[in-house]
């Protein structure tokens, strides 16, 4: 599949769903993002027999010389569009070689992506199976996030870091809340100024793959490339924390590349149950902020079960205004305001590597959290089933070149509750005409 019919794959469907994963959530830490030498915790979520341990392990002896973020030996070190399957770490090749010989990621074969409809498997294969199980086919496998507790609003952002996150995290700031941004690699390469002012005021950060593609159309290898660069940007990035969560562009994903996320990185997947479309409101024929309302209004002062986990973007300022806009109703209709990645298994569980305190201490290396003086950067990026842990009870003084943008970005629609082997697809193709989320920046990006 070449880059370009990747990239110009558009979008999916998703699903309101009815599985209720956790049912109490944990503020964090007013203090887990402070710098200090320590070195990270011993304990992970993962048992230490985990790939991610091994392909991730950072403490205060390994030996690395830790490149600021934003500078030019920092950006360059990272792939620049597109991670090359020729170049991945073989440490993550041999793990996914190993995850495949003990038969843990499923033999499905990838889709095609071709613009304005349907991805499609080859024919004979059912995405509805559940050893398929395709969102895009609205199969949901059990298991995954897609819904909040009662009473909670899941507060989360996809495609970040660009400009107008800069007006969303001072939004944030002012309101002392958190939220959970699902990034994407090239942005942080983009924009490293902001990528460190939403890290440095305590918003989660999870992974939304390197470059966006349609998942379920790549290679294994494409995969790895897409998830681990993104996991290692953020890694190097941070003083060592390790996404938990990620969330497939445009919700696809299958039995297979979720297989991939999470035995060789360890990660989840969180979706949504309400799509606000505002990546279309810089659309011509896309939404508007008046229907963005309506919508809002709808969900806010509707049944408080299940929680919301709305699909939003801070990719425009009239994305971001759709959310302030909506703020106040979220807290004069009672619903706690919790950060999607917190929703799961708690506010001590938003890294892999994170302690039981919620605490990921950075080591010495990670001080050098912040822009060096010169911060050009080469970057010419253009563009579960496993039981929740136990919460913790967190003891809590406070509430708790150019980038990919929400145009080429899109995420998708949420229809009907749909479970395995039970969807019908009658909106999908509605979808696919009312998502005109052709990723023309994405596009020339790849080209350029
Ligand atoms: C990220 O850090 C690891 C050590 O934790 C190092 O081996 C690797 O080279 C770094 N990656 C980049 C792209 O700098
Ligand atoms: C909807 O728009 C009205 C009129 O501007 C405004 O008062 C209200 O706060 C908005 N509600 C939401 C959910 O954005
Ligand atoms: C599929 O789910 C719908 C809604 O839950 C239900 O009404 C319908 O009977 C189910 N169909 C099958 C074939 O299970
Ligand atoms: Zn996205």
């Amino acid at each position: 599949m070449s880059p370009v019919s990747r990239t110009m794959f558009t979008t999916f469907i998703l699903l309101t769903a009815t599985f209720v994963s956790a049912t109490s959530i944990s503020y964090r830490h007013n203090d887990h993002h402070d710098a200090s030498s320590t070195p990270l915790p011993s304990a992970w979520y993962h048992t230490a027999e985990h790939p991610v341990h091994k392909l991730f392990k950072r403490g205060p002896t390994d030996g690395v010389e830790y490149a600021p973020v934003g500078s030019p030996t920092w950006a360059s070190a990272f792939p620049q569009s597109s991670p090359d399957v020729a170049q991945l770490p073989q440490a993550w090749t041999d793990a996914l070689r190993k995850a495949i010989d003990d038969g843990k990621i499923p033999d499905v074969p990838r889709t095609s992506a071709v613009p304005d409809t349907d991805p499609t498997y080859p024919a004979g294969i059912d995405p509805m199976d559940p050893s398929v199980c395709s969102s895009t086919y609205k199969c949901r496998i059990p298991g995954d996030t897609w819904d909040a507790p009662e009473g909670v609003f899941g507060t989360g952002f996809d495609d970040t870091p660009t400009q107008p996150s800069i007006r969303l995290n001072q939004f944030l700031k002012d309101n002392n809340e958190r939220t959970t941004h699902f990034m994407i690699g090239v942005n942080i390469l983009e924009n490293p100024e902001i990528f460190l002012d939403i890290f440095n005021h305590g918003s989660d950060l999870a992974v939304h793959t390197y470059t966006h593609p349609a998942m379920t159309s790549l290679s294994n290898e494409e995969i790895l490339g897409q998830l681990g660069w993104t996991m290692e940007i953020i890694h190097n990035s941070t003083g060592g924390r390790l996404p938990r969560y990620w969330r497939p562009p445009y919700g696809d994903y299958d039995m297979r590349v979720r297989a991939i996320a999470r035995e060789v990185f360890g990660l989840e997947v969180i979706l949504w149950n309400h799509d606000t479309m505002d990546w279309s409101l810089v659309n011509t024929g896309g939404t508007t902020p008046a229907a963005i309302n309506a919508s809002m209004t709808e969900w806010l002062t509707g049944p408080k079960s299940p929680g919301l986990i709305i699909l939003e973007h801070d990719t425009s300022d009239a994305a971001v205004d759709a959310f302030i806009s909506a703020y106040p109703h979220i807290k004069a209709n009672g619903w706690r305001f919790v950060s999607q990645a917190e929703l799961p298994n708690g506010a001590g569980a938003v890294y892999q590597n994170e302690d039981d305190q919620g605490n990921v201490t950075p080591n010495a290396v990670a001080a050098k959290l912040e822009l060096p003086t010169s911060p050009t950067t080469s970057a010419t990026s253009q563009l579960p089933s496993q039981p929740p842990l136990t919460l913790k009870a967190i003891p809590t003084s406070s509430s708790s070149s150019k980038p990919i943008s929400g145009t080429s970005a899109a995420d998708s629609i949420p229809t009907g509750s749909v479970n395995v082997n039970n969807g019908s697809s009658s909106t999908l193709a509605q979808a696919w005409n009312a998502i005109l989320c052709s990723p023309i920046l994405l596009f020339l990006s790849l080209l350029a």
